[in-house]
């Protein structure tokens, strides 16, 4: 190929013969740069190869293939994640701190693997995990990791991703037909911190952790934006392969770097607990010095035969184990103590403090939690103390360091009066509140946050700060109005655009076809999280029949015992909250009931529990019946197919005996559930 032949000169035939060779040249240099660490070439020499690809292909169109370099970018953006299943369950990791655990599953494993064990050793990355699926050797699709059985489509942003080949290369190794692997997407220090001054400076609201940043990059419907937060991934898993098969880990390493795929660094063979003992050590103390947030080690079993042996529990593998270490600690001094309305009302002091780095990351406040916990610590304004950041945590004050030399103020007292709305607080055991649920405009603020994040109506753009502008103008005074607003409204506030404002609009209008359970953790129910949430919508089908529920029918939930009942029967007998609710309908909201699984390997099959599990909660186990069609009830008749007798279990077991109902204990359970392949 001559690159100096101008691309309006060249014929069909000479472009398609170089095209083909610029994309296998960036790919190389690609997989130097990003994976390898190790460019052979400037980066203006890089940009002159890629810009000669562009300018071709700009001349014949339909020579442009989906995995040419230059389509990393480009796609429109989207309305919405789709949800896509798994081709295997992304099981979750075991984990512990403690030493003692550690030896525990060593001694565990040795007795349950025959011949000598190995364990391979890498750093547990602290980011987001992701499926990416190829056919033959294309990127076809990544799915994030969702409940462990489906997750988000997020391939238009995977494939911003440098470190993400398009196309596998296939010079060492061919590409197998199928193939889907297993990762984590990072964000670097750098980059996280960067990011975050640009999005201060814009007068947005800063990420906690590199890792909420990625998962905010990836989660993004505009892969434009993902495209312009610098991102890494690290392959460490192979979750299906055609056509080929791996004896150990180490091997399936191998296969993913030939394919050109970047995997964790500075990874070990071991066989013995001090060895990985040495190797916590080892990257505990170099932890600070890696560009990315790492938060333990990972043991797993090498050989992969004896992997199959040793099986999975519903929630991880038995050949796995994550050793984390511990949180990271640094001192610094409190300015001031304020305290915070949420939004049920409890008032929250935090302590503001003077910025100081831990792992990487600034920390400016920290929660006090409470004021029982505030007396506790001891801790007031000018105090010196040690904070800690653990994972996605809220920073916390862990001690106060003592100074005799220094002259300390009178303890902080908790406010009388609510700082945001000056109604008389009432103290609730160790909690403080502001009793003006409808009116104090801190709680409504609080309101509108919950019940457009991410696990209720996932409206994006709509956080802390448009919240409190909202709140602020009077533009809502009850959730219903977030269902009136205009774009030429929102495109009056500050930090608003024309664009910003129509898309903010648009979002919360399509949230009007929101599924049954986001609605209800949206709606804040005290005591009612995600999985409650969605047990209520896959019991009652409706939201008036969890409306109009009685305690007795909410008990019969699994899950829900008489606290949870009471909470919930009086937040919907409230009428001001009923009418709040009716006014949302109102504005033509229409929660979706989940749809029944119609089809399943436990098609129709009625289980009732009685007694307790080990392994999984009784709400747990509901879902995976319910997931596989099946039925779960809670009274034992002629009918039923199944009981799964757990510990203690009392009558219902009896009653079954009698019946003579076919009775499984919970291995039994958990076999049914792994011989039809379900899995949480
Ligand atoms: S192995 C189920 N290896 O940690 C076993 N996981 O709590 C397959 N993670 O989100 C996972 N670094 O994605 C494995 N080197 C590593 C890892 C790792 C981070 C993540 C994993 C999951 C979480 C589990």
């Amino acid at each position: 190929m001559d690159s100096s032949v101008p691309p309006e000169t060249l014929d069909r035939a000479a472009a398609e013969a170089e095209v083909e060779a610029l994309r296998a040249e960036i790919r190389r240099h690609d997989y130097l740069y990003h994976v390898e660490a190790r460019p052979e070439i400037s980066d203006a020499a890089y940009d002159r190869i890629y810009r000669r690809l562009q300018a071709i292909e700009a001349r014949f169109p339909d020579l442009v293939t989906p995995d040419s370099p230059t389509q990393r970018v480009g796609a429109e953006p989207r309305d919405d994640l789709p949800t896509i299943p798994h081709l295997a369950p992304m099981l979750s990791l075991d984990s512990t701190q403690k030493e003692e655990d550690l030896r525990r599953f060593h001694d565990r494993t040795v007795k349950s693997v025959e011949g000598a064990v190995q364990y391979l050793l890498e750093p547990k990355l602290d980011g987001l995990s992701i499926e990416l699926v190829y056919l033959e050797g294309v990127l076809d699709r990544a799915v994030t990791r969702g409940n462990g059985r489906e997750g988000e489509g997020v391939t238009e942003n995977i494939r911003t991703i440098r470190s993400v080949p398009l196309r596998l290369r296939a010079e060492e190794r061919p590409s197998p037909p199928l193939l889907s692997i297993r990762g984590e997407v990072l964000m670097s220090l750098s980059a996280f911190e960067s990011l975050n001054q640009e999005l201060v400076e814009k007068g947005e609201e800063p990420f906690a952790n590199p890792r909420n940043a990625a998962a905010g990059a990836i989660r993004q419907l505009d892969s434009a934006i993902t495209a312009s937060r610098p991102l890494h991934f690290l392959a460490f898993n192979v979750l299906v392969v055609e056509g080929m098969g791996f004896r150990s880990d180490e091997e399936v390493l191998h296969a993913l770097r030939s394919w050109g795929l970047r995997t964790p660094e500075r990874v070990r063979l071991v066989s013995e607990v001090d060895e990985i003992l040495r190797y916590h050590e080892e990257f505990a103390l170099e932890r600070d010095s890696l560009d990315y947030e790492i938060d333990g080690i990972v043991i797993k079993v090498n050989d992969l035969d004896a992997r199959t042996d040793l099986g999975s529990t519903s929630r991880h593998p038995r050949w796995a184990l994550a050793y984390k270490f511990e949180p990271r600690k640094e001192v610094t001094r409190i300015e001031r103590i304020a305290v915070q309305v949420g939004r049920t009302g409890v008032l929250t002091p935090v302590a503001l403090l003077r910025p100081v780095e831990v792992g990487g990351v600034t920390v400016s406040r920290a929660s006090l939690h409470n004021r029982e916990e505030l007396v506790r610590k001891d801790v007031r304004e000018g105090d010196l103390v040690r904070v800690q950041r653990a994972g996605d945590v809220i920073p916390q004050v862990v001690e106060r360091i003592e100074e005799p030399e220094r002259e300390r103020p009178e303890p902080y007292r908790m406010p009388e009066r609510c700082p945001n709305c000056d109604s008389l607080l009432v103290v609730r055991g160790p909690f403080t509140v502001c009793p003006n649920r409808f009116e104090c405009t801190a709680q409504l603020k609080g309101r509108i946050v919950h019940f457009g994040s991410r696990h209720a109506l996932d409206i994006e753009g709509l956080g802390e700060e448009t919240a409190r502008l909202l709140v602020g103008r009077g533009l809502v005074s009850e959730l219903a109005h977030l269902f009136d607003l205009t774009a030429a409204e929102l495109e009056a506030l500050p930090g608003f655009a024309n664009k910003s404002a129509e898309n903010l609009a648009a979002a919360i209008s399509r949230r009007k076809n929101v599924p049954l359970e986001r609605f209800l953790f949206g709606l804040g129910i005290p005591e009612v999280g995600v999985a409650v949430s969605h047990d209520l919508a896959r019991h009652f089908r409706g939201l008036e029949a969890v409306r109009a529920a009685t305690r007795e029918e909410l008990e019969e939930v699994p899950g829900i015992g008489p606290k949870m009942s009471e909470q919930i029967v009086a937040f919907f007998q409230d009428e001001r909250v009923a009418a709040a609710i009716d006014a949302v309908l109102e504005r033509g909201v229409r929660p979706k009931p989940p749809e029944a699984a119609r089809e399943g390997p436990l098609d129709g099959r009625k289980f009732v529990f009685t007694g307790g599990l080990e392994s999984l909660t009784r709400a747990e186990a509901k879902r995976l019946v319910e997931g596989a069609a099946g039925t779960v009830t809670s009274s034992v008749s002629g009918e039923t197919d199944v009981v799964v007798a757990g510990e203690d279990a009392g009558s219902k077991l009896e009653r079954a005996r009698d019946l003579g109902v076919e009775i499984l204990d919970e291995e039994g359970f958990l076999r049914l559930l792994d011989s039809h392949g379900i899995r949480s």
